[in-house]
């Protein structure tokens, strides 16, 4: 018997000024993004956007429905929609940010989200990087989704 550790890197800037440049590009289509969320029975607002290999930056919003499991999250409308828009192309990194009550906050992907992000990964075979936006406008860097969803699911078909 063993008892092992996972440990998980990552980084916080203190505010979009402290990024590269492209990294805050990213963040900034994801802050644009959450003006084309649907969220009429949550009220909370989501943007997110990927960058893709080549640079393209593509937006996604949650979209709700009034029966509720139908809706989709910011980052899977992102990236289901880069995969049907340029489906030879990695996704290089998403960013995701919460905007509620008239400001931009925090937001986190959802399991669901992580496991789609790790399918990007496996089919790609790249690291994605993940930027959220956090409480007071720090933004948490991460790379690799194993750090967000440990020991997930490959089948290995
Ligand atoms: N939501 C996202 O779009 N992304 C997340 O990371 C978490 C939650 C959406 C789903 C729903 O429309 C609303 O936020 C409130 O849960």
């Amino acid at each position: 018997m063993e008892n092992k550790e996972l440990v998980i890197v990552y980084t916080e800037y203190d505010s979009l000024q402290e990024m590269p440049q492209a990294d805050r590009q990213l963040m900034e289509a994801a802050m644009e993004a959450t003006k084309t969320a649907y969220a009429p029975y949550s009220h909370f607002h989501v943007g997110a956007a990927v960058r893709l290999a080549d640079g393209t930056i593509l937006r996604g919003s949650n979209q709700e429905n009034i029966a509720y499991p139908s809706g989709l999250c910011a980052e899977r409308t992102a990236l289901f929609s880069s995969s049907a828009q340029y489906p030879n192309l990695a996704v290089e990194a998403l960013a995701v940010v919460g905007f509620h009550e008239g400001a931009f906050t925090e937001a986190s992907p959802c399991g669901a989200c992580r496991q789609v992000m790790s399918e990007y990964e496996l089919r790609f075979g790249n690291e994605i990087t993940l930027f959220c936006y956090l409480a007071g406008g720090r933004i948490r860097r991460i790379t690799g989704v194993k750090s967000l969803l440990p020991f997930a699911f490959d089948a290995n078909l």
